[in-house]
């Protein structure tokens, strides 16, 4: 199925607005679509102990956990920050990404200047430890 990704990075653009950043100052947003064409929007949440801190693309996909979205079955996620180049998601959010979304699922990655690119989730994260890791017996 095609995916407007520049539909879903512009939707990721009000989401970055939300973002709650005083220690980076660095604001980023995702925008998720559901199996349903929904969008689920998350911004970066920081925290004083840095530790806790949220990325955007976490905050998306756990919100649309919480609404009731299966693991799986989610169509694509786009993420846009202030960056020279495409924003590219950290390896937390990436492991995240394998456990919740297909491997062959795209990831729209953007900049506030309006470059972007697409890749997957897959080759976002290869060799990942996922599930079928656990399977030893
Ligand atoms: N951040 C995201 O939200 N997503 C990314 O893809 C990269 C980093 C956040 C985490 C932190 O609040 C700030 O950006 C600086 O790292």
């Amino acid at each position: 199925m095609h995916v407007d990704g520049s539909k879903l990075l512009e939707q990721a653009t009000f989401a970055r607005l939300q973002a709650y950043a005083p220690y980076s100052k660095f604001q980023v947003g995702a925008a998720l679509l559901d199996s349903q064409g929904n969008i689920h929007l998350g911004c970066n949440v920081e925290n004083a102990a840095y530790g806790p801190t949220n990325c955007a693309e976490r905050t998306a996909l756990f919100r649309a956990i919480a609404d009731g979205h299966q693991p799986g079955s989610f169509q694509a996620i786009a993420v846009i920050g202030d960056t020279d180049t495409p924003i590219t998601p950290c390896g937390v959010c990436r492991q995240v990404l394998v456990e919740l979304c297909g491997r062959e699922m795209p990831v729209f990655m953007g900049n506030i200047k309006g470059d972007w690119t697409q890749t997957t989730v897959g080759d976002l994260l290869p060799g990942a430890f996922d599930s079928r890791s656990l399977d030893h017996s």
